[in-house]
C-alpha cells in the first residue's frame, strides 16, 4: 500500500503484513495484520512508529512518497515490541538527522534490542515538542502493552497514536478508515487480538483509557488496524467493555475428546443451555486454534469446560486453554465443569484446581465413568441447564445497574 494522508500534513506510512503465519510466534493471522507508522510534518518532521523488520523497505519506500528521509527530525518509539521497532535501525541510517523519542523505561530496550545509546531523548509523562504548525505530547500508557509504551498526540490535528492500544489483527484491505468498511467485519479480529495480546493488561488498559479520554480526540490511530475517525469512541467503548470483562448473556462450551465420551456429553451439555434459552458455541479444544478459544471465552459470560482425564491430568489441549486463560486474567466468568475418565480419574478435580485461584463463579460440575449412561446425559443437560439460567440472573442484575 501507498503512503496516504489521513490528516492534513499526517500520513499513514504503514504495511500490511500477510506473510507471517504466528504473530509473536503463537498467534495465527489468517486475515494478516498491518503495522501502522505515520509521519507527521510540520517545520519539523517526525515519523511515529516504525514497523517489523522484515517491511523495512516497504516503510522506507512509503516514507520517500512524502518527504526525503534526511528531513526526518524525529521518532517517536511509542512502543519497543519489534513489530513497531524492528525497522528502527534501518530508518536510522538512512536519517542522519533523527533523534530517537522514547519513554526512559525504552531505554534500556533501545540498548540491547538494537544497540542504540545514541541520538536518543527520554521524554516524560505530558512532555510536548513543538514541530512548527505541529506538536506532539506524550501521554505514557505503561503496560498497554510492556512498561515502557505510551501514546502521542498531535494537537493541531487532534489525532492520538496509541501504537498497540486500540488495534486489532487484520490486514487493511485496500481501506484505512472504520468508515471505509463494514466495522462489524473487523471486530472479531480486532477482539481475538485484544484478548490474547492485551487483555492480561485489562486494568492497564482502563487507566489508560481513563488518563487519555480527557483529551480532544479527533481520530485514534493505532498501530495495528483500522484508523478511527468516524467514531474513534466505539474503538474506546469496545476496548473499555471488554477490559472490564463484559460479555454476552451466552455461553461458550470448550471441550476435548479422544474417542468420543466427552463429545456425547458435549453435545447434552449444549441442549441444556439452549433449552434454557441461551445461545452456545461449541469449541473443540483440539481443533480450533487456542486464540479462537480464548477469543470466545472473553465474548460470552458462560463458560463451560469438558475434558477427559489423560495420564490422570486434564486432556492437554484443553488444559493449554486453561492455563492461557489463567495468563490473560480473563474474569468474572459463570461455569460448568464436566470430564470422564476410565479408571481413577482426575480430569474434573484438575480443571477445578486451575479455575479455583481465577475467582469464577463454578455452578456445577460432573464426573462420569466410560460411555455416558442416560442419567450422565440427564445429568449433563441440567449442567447446560443451571449455567444458562446463572448467566441469565447475571445478565439481568447488570442490566438493572
Ligand atoms: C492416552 C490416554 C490416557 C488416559 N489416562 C487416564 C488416566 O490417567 N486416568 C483415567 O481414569 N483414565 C484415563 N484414560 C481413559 C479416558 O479418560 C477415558 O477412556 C475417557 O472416557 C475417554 O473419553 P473420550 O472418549 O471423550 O476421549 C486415558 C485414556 C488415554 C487414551
Ligand atoms: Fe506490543
Ligand atoms: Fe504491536
Amino acid at each position: 500500500m501507498n503512503a496516504r494522508e489521513i490528516r492534513p500534513g499526517i500520513f499513514w506510512v504503514g504495511v500490511n503484513d500477510r506473510t507471517t503465519d504466528l504473530f509473536e510466534g503463537v498467534w495465527p493471522l489468517p486475515h494478516g495484520v498491518s503495522y501502522n507508522a505515520y509521519l507527521v510534518i510540520g517545520e519539523r518532521v517526525a515519523l511515529i512508529d516504525t514497523v517489523k523488520a522484515h517491511f523495512a523497505e516497504d516503510l522506507l519506500r512509503n516514507i520517500s512518497q512524502v518527504i526525503s528521509l534526511e528531513r526526518l527530525d524525529y521518532i517517536v518509539v511509542n512502543h519497543m515490541e519489534p513489530d513497531h521497532s524492528g525497522a528502527l535501525p534501518a530508518v536510522l541510517r538512512q536519517a542522519p538527522s533523527a533523534t530517537v523519542l522514547a519513554t526512559p523505561q525504552a531505554l534500556p530496550m533501545l540498548a540491547s534490542f538494537y544497540g542504540i545509546t545514541e541520538r536518543v531523548k527520554p521524554v516524560s509523562d505530558g512532555e510536548r515538542i513543538d514541530l512548527g504548525g505541529k506538536a506532539l505530547a506524550f501521554h505514557h500508557i505503561p503496560f498497554v502493552h510492556w512498561p515502557e509504551t505510551m501514546a502521542t498526540y498531535e494537537e493541531t490535528e487532534r489525532v492520538l497514536f496509541t501504537c498497540d492500544a486500540f488495534g486489532g489483527f487484520h490486514a487493511l484491505d485496500g481501506v484505512l478508515f472504520d468508515d471505509e468498511v463494514e466495522v462489524w467485519e473487523y471486530e472479531d479480529e480486532i477482539l481475538r487480538y485484544f484478548s490474547n495480546i492485551v487483555g492480561m493488561h485489562s486494568r492497564p488498559v482502563l487507566r489508560a483509557i481513563e488518563k487519555l479520554k480527557g483529551l480532544d480526540i479527533a481520530v485514534i490511530a493505532p498501530s495495528h488496524g483500522l484508523v478511527w475517525r468516524r467514531d474513534p469512541v466505539h474503538i474506546l467503548e469496545m476496548y473499555s467493555r471488554w477490559a472490564r470483562m463484559e460479555a454476552l448473556p451466552e455461553v461458550t462450551l470448550v471441550f476435548g475428546s479422544m474417542y468420543g465420551f466427552t463429545s456425547r456429553m458435549a453435545e447434552a451439555v449444549a441442549r441444556g443451555v439452549k433449552k434454557a434459552g441461551l445461545k452456545v458455541k461449541v469449541l473443540d479444544a483440539a481443533r480450533t486454534h487456542v486464540s479462537f478459544l480464548i477469543r470466545e471465552a472473553w465474548k460470552r459470560k458462560g463458560l463451560i469446560i469438558g475434558a477427559p482425564t489423560y495420564d490422570t491430568g486434564i486432556f492437554p489441549p484443553v488444559e493449554y486453554f486453561l492455563r492461557l486463560l489463567e495468563r490473560k486474567r480473563l474474569r468474572d466468568r459463570v461455569v460448568g465443569v464436566f470430564g470422564s475418565y476410565g479408571w481413577k480419574g482426575g480430569a474434573v478435580d484438575k480443571i477445578m484446581e486451575r479455575v479455583g485461584p481465577l475467582g469464577w463463579e463454578v455452578v456445577d460440575t460432573l464426573g462420569f465413568h466410560g460411555a455416558p449412561s442416560p442419567d450422565d446425559l440427564a445429568r449433563a443437560e441440567s449442567l447446560g441447564e443451571k449455567v444458562a439460567t446463572r448467566v441469565r440472573e447475571a445478565a439481568s442484575v447488570a442490566e438493572a445497574i
